[in-house]
Order: structure tokens, then sequence, then C-alpha cells
């Protein structure tokens, strides 16, 4: 590390691409594949905000995952998740799901409302080789069970994983040791992070625009930081909202075919197979 850089910097924005997924919800993939490596362990980040019941009312219905795990926090709207194994879950406002795909499930996650603001956000966190095959399960976290602290200057910081002032997120995982924090700056507002230097990081702003070091993140924007520095500044003029999410890197190849994410196109073979063979529906999913 550079001891005369104090702060990281944008090194890249990025605005990510409109597409749809599921039964027809339009969404915005802002991290695709080829900023795989670059956001290692980060594989996928979706954001949706759609006023329009046509854009969202089809929602997702019963798919696959294997091998990494989905986090979805929701800003706005409904979202129910029912899974292969009979558990079910209702996602609100401000809450989010943390589900570790592990050796495989299948499930449904679709709108509970039809009207309205539907909005949030879906990424999905790579598993080391060693917990790929690991028991599924999820966590449901209501907006009430995210902890958060409120700056002297009014900005408002909701920790859904890893630490921020000393503040512990609700999710914790020791091999990607991922931060995912909800930023709301007021006006003049100004927020320090600290991130070591070789965790990969991000901001995405929502609402608003975020200065960082001199450079603007406009809104519906990602802002990819450089790794030059310990710590990231950010700073508003007006009021802005955005997430910033910082992990470990994995360093291990990735194999992706669609919903399926593993090390080698020989486990995606065999992924295929027992999907094909229905041991995703045999799968025992725990529920916390
Ligand atoms: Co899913």
């Amino acid at each position: 590390m550079d001891a005369t850089v104090e702060t990281r910097r944008v090194e890249r924005l990025v605005r990510g691409r409109a597409t749809s997924d599921g039964a027809g919800v339009k969404l915005t993939r802002v991290l695709t594949h080829d900023l795989q490596h670059r956001l290692d362990p980060f594989l996928m980040l979706d954001s949706f905000r759609n006023e329009n019941p046509d854009d969202y009312m089809g929602g997702f219905p019963d798919h696959p995952h294997r091998g990494f795990e989905t986090v979805t926090y929701m800003l706005a709207g409904r979202m129910r998740h029912h899974d292969s194994a009979g558990n079910s879950g209702l996602l609100g406002p401000g809450g989010a799901q943390w589900m570790t795909a592990g050796s495989g499930l299948i499930h449904s996650e679709l709108p509970e409302q039809e009207e309205g603001l539907m909005e949030g956000f879906q990424l999905w966190l790579n598993l080391p080789s060693h917990q790929k095959m690991s028991a599924p399960h999820y966590k449901d976290i209501p907006s009430d069970a995210i902890p958060e602290f409120v700056q002297d200057d009014g900005t408002k910081v909701r920790v859904i994983a890893g630490s921020s002032h000393g503040v512990q997120g609700a999710i914790s995982r020791p091999d990607t040791e991922p931060l995912y924090l909800d930023v709301h700056l007021p006006a003049g507002g100004r927020f320090e992070q600290t991130l070591p230097t070789s965790h990969n990081a991000f901001i995405y702003v929502y609402r608003g625009n975020a200065d960082v070091s001199g450079s603007v993140v406009p809104e519906r924007t990602m802002g990819i930081l450089s790794n030059e520095s310990d710590s990231v500044t950010i700073s508003a003029t007006e009021p802005t909202r955005l997430i910033l999410v910082a992990g470990k890197p994995l360093k291990e190849p990735i194999a992706q075919y669609g919903p399926f994410v593993m090390n080698t196109q020989d486990q995606i073979e065999q992924t295929l197979r027992d999907y094909r063979d229905g041991l995703f529906e045999a799968n025992a999913v725990r529920k916390d």
C-alpha cells in the first residue's frame, strides 16, 4: 500500500445493462460476467426498481441454484419465497434474505403485491470450493433486525453484513468476509469506512449523487473502488442513498452455467446430471 494515498478512488463507473429475468421482471444487471474477477468474490448484482406491475408481477418462478449465495435486499415492495423443501418466507421493505445455495435447491421468488413500487437488489456471492457442496440454508432478516447507526451529521448506516464503526451486521462469513452497507447521506453528509486493501469493493448509488475523492458517482451507477487504500470516504451535497459492498477475493477458478457456479467444467456437468436426476428436489434445506 502507498501510504500517501488516503482514500480509495473510483476506478471505473458502470451503468449496467437493462435486461429481464425470471418471468419478465425488468431489471438492470450492474455486475456482469466480465467483472467477476475484478470484483471477486461477487458474481452478479441486479438492481430492480419498477412502478409498473407488468414489469415485476411474473416474479422468479421455480429455478435452481448451486455453489454460491444469493443476498436479496428489499427497499420497497414485498416478495415471497418458496423452496423445494417446503420453506417459505416473506421479504418486506428494508428486509434481507441471505440464501446459501450450497449443494443445491429449487426456489421461487414472487411479488406479494399487485401494485406500487418494487425496488431492491440481488447480489450473488461466491462460496469457497470447500463449501460449494455444503447443506443449503436460508436466513430471513426482517428490517427491524438489521443493525443501524446514525452519525452526528445525520448519515444513517444499515449494516446488513460485516461491521462498520463497531456495529456488527446481521450476517458474517469467514471466507469472503462480506461487507454490505446501506448508507443514507443527508446533504453535506460524509461517511468513512475502513476496507482492507486486499478486499474488492464497489458502491451503487440508487438515489442522488455520491462523491468519492472528487469523482461523482451518479444515480443508478456503480463505482468500482480502487484497492490502493484501506479506507474510502463518501460524501454528498444532496440527499443520497447507496449500497457499499466489499469482500475478500477467493482467487479460485469460476465455472458458471446460469444459476450454477462451480470451479470446473466437470463440476458443472455433474451439477447438470444431479439436477436432471432430481437431487435438488430431494435436498433438505434449513431455514434459520
Ligand atoms: Co433464486
